[in-house]
């Protein structure tokens, strides 16, 4: 056998461009056209979503930050002396700050798990600085998929954070099941969670349709990704960010929109877009208290206590696993 024809298993960035093209070119040929919002987080794509927890109309990333800052002895209270926490999908590790603040030292060892290794490891090493002392073990994981957790001695619970409503990005069948993995994983502890609120519509429509057009540029950005990493070919100008509520699925949609009839080119196969035709980018769902934590009660949780703020757009919930 002629060696040069052996192939050597695909490093990780070729195998996540092969998952990123196999993942839209299956979007572009089924109707309707959707594809993961995991593509949005390129390099490009992680900074403007910073940019998007600072902007004016976007009140989830202020409000919860707010209830952490008032609240976190009190969430911190429920769960118990010693604890394992592990963050599900850490990013830049902000909120849980708050969190630390209120757990003495000795007592707590931190867990952020994400699926990023260099975004994660950076995250982790800011943390350190600032908490010196702190027993920290980062973990590389999907957190969609079970995980090799450290094990928790006698004494220690095991108290899951999710913040910032990223439940509701997750399909409502792919909710269950994270809950259900969760509430296995959690056992004799509990999840800190945090679920945006449904409210007036026309609140949900501006914070994902800002002015300063971040969140277009976000979305946008999948198809730069897709250009960038995949020489996908389309007219630079032929599609436009569309967001809106969808009341009937309590969540708002977010969609690239063609604005004339077009082509994108990818893998040498062409995929027609009809004047209007969208392509579905990313559902963010909203909660009711009750029917979140009847949700969380079919999954196996018990639910506690509740922390909303005066207008309650956003709740950050405990629930006992
Ligand atoms: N999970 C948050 C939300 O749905 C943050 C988020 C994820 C987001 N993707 C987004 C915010 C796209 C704006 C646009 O609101």
């Amino acid at each position: 056998m002629n060696p040069t024809l052996v192939s050597s298993p695909p490093s990780p960035a070729q195998a996540a461009r092969q998952a990123f093209a196999a993942d839209l070119q299956r979007a572009l040929a089924r109707r309707p056209r959707a594809i993961s919002p995991k593509y949005f987080y390129d390099e490009a794509g992680s900074r403007l979503f910073e940019q998007i927890c600072e902007l004016p109309e976007y009140y989830p990333t202020r409000t919860e930050l707010a209830l952490l800052r008032a609240h976190a002895p009190d969430m911190a209270a429920q769960f118990g002396p010693r604890v394992q926490l592990v963050e599900y999908g850490a990013g830049a590790l902000r909120k849980v700050r708050l969190l630390l603040d209120a757990l003495p030292r000795e007592r707590v060892q931190f867990v952020p798990l994400d699926i990023s290794g260099p975004h994660l490891l950076a995250a982790s090493a800011a943390l350190a600085a600032d908490y010196p002392g702190l027993a920290l073990q980062p973990l590389v994981a999907d957190f969609t998929r079970p995980h090799m957790l450290p094990a928790v001695p006698p004494g220690v619970r095991r108290v899951g954070f999710f913040p910032g409503s990223s439940i509701g990005n997750f399909t409502p069948d792919e909710a269950d099941a994270f809950l259900r993995l969760a509430a296995r994983e959690l056992a004799g502890g509990g999840l800190l969670i945090g679920l945006d609120l449904v409210k007036d519509p026309a609140v949900l429509h501006a914070a994902y349709n800002d002015a300063a057009g971040v969140t277009a540029a976000f979305n946008l950005n999948l198809l730069a990704h897709a250009r960038r990493e995949l020489g996908a070919e389309f007219p630079p100008d032929g599609f436009v960010h569309l967001a809106f509520y969808n009341p009937a699925y309590q969540r708002i949609e977010m969609h690239l929109r063609a604005c004339r009839a077009l082509e994108m080119q990818l893998g040498g196969e062409r995929y027609a877009f009809d004047e209007g035709e969208t392509l579905h980018t990313e559902n963010s769902h909203k909660y009711t208290v009750a029917g979140f934590q009847a949700q969380a009660a079919r999954a196996g949780f018990r639910p506690g206590r509740v922390w909303t703020d005066a207008r309650s757009w956003f709740a950050l919930m405990w629930l006992e696993a």
